[in-house]
């Protein structure tokens, strides 16, 4: 059977051997979908392995994106930009490396929210490796402005300068008083129950409020939003729309994704 899996490290949390099972359901597609748990030391190792062994295919998760990302021989756009992978495959050429966490969100935001993003005014909190891997297909989705704000305002900076792009640029969060059609948490205070700080005139009227953590339970950002009006959404809809993306690469075929959703959220 062709084979897959998802590496990374903690990975037994991972919801991506369910999400790839009902594609593969839903498609007629035949294959298995393991979790691989490795270390920092064992990674490159472990990847090749897997495909000296006939695998075709390697989700990527944390910590290893950047490692894959040095590993992989050719890389997509999304990648190079992102300076990380979350999508291995073994081509005649080598390892070819791909991220399609940039387009899983755009297609979530576009297809399963009703966003529409030419002209959009975006706020991106976070300066992280999440935030990392979605600029570029924002930027490409024709976004009027992106503002990033951070914790550590000086990382927003860096990440700014990235892409030499004029509709981006790092605000403090003190000095960030303008509103937002689109507010995008790509910090990791969720998993913590904190909510960066922001101040509440950053929600324009009409404003999506997007966590791009998930969880069984609203989010501490998405309360904080909600209880000021806002539409607040988790990022389930972002996972199983950059695992399809991996699906497409991996199969030439374009899984739905709006019941697989349904059912992840279904098993909570
Ligand atoms: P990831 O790869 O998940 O993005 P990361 O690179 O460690 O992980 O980045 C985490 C992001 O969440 C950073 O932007 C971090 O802010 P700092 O750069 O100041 O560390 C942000 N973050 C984490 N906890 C936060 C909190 N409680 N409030 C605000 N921002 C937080």
């Amino acid at each position: 059977m062709d084979r897959y899996a998802v590496v990374g490290n903690p990975v037994a949390h991972s919801r991506s051997p369910d999400i790839h099972r009902m594609f593969a359901e839903q498609t007629g597609e035949s294959l298995s979908y393991d979790r691989i748990l490795t270390s920092v030391e064992k990674f490159d190792a472990c990847v090749t392995a897997f495909f000296q062994s006939g695998g075709l295919g390697l989700n990527v998760t944390l910590p290893f994106k950047q490692q894959a990302h040095d590993l992989a021989g050719e890389l997509d756009d999304a990648a190079r930009e992102a300076g990380a992978v979350n999508t291995l495959m073994a081509t005649p050429d080598g390892l070819w490396g791909g991220n399609t966490d940039g387009n899983g969100l755009v297609r979530d935001l576009t297809r399963n929210h009703d966003v529409a993003l030419a002209g959009l005014r975006v706020l991106v909190l976070g300066a992280g490796g999440a935030v990392h891997g979605v600029i570029g297909a924002l930027l490409r989705g024709g976004v009027a402005e992106i503002v990033i704000v951070n914790r550590t305002h000086d990382r927003a900076v860096r990440l700014a300068r990235r892409w030499s792009d004029p509709r981006i640029r790092a605000v403090r969060s003190e000095a960030c008083v303008d509103s937002f059609e689109l507010v995008i948490n790509g910090t990791s205070a969720s998993l913590r129950g904190e909510v960066p700080k922001i101040g509440e005139s950053v929600l324009g009227s009409a404003c999506l409020c997007y966590d791009m953590v998930y969880a069984s339970e609203e989010t501490a950002f998405m309360t904080w939003a909600s209880s000021r009006g806002a539409r607040a959404v988790d990022g389930l809809g972002m996972l199983v729309e950059q695992a399809a993306e991996s699906f497409y690469i991996w199969r030439a075929v374009r899984p739905r994704t709006p019941p697989v959703v349904q059912a992840l959220r279904a098993l909570g």
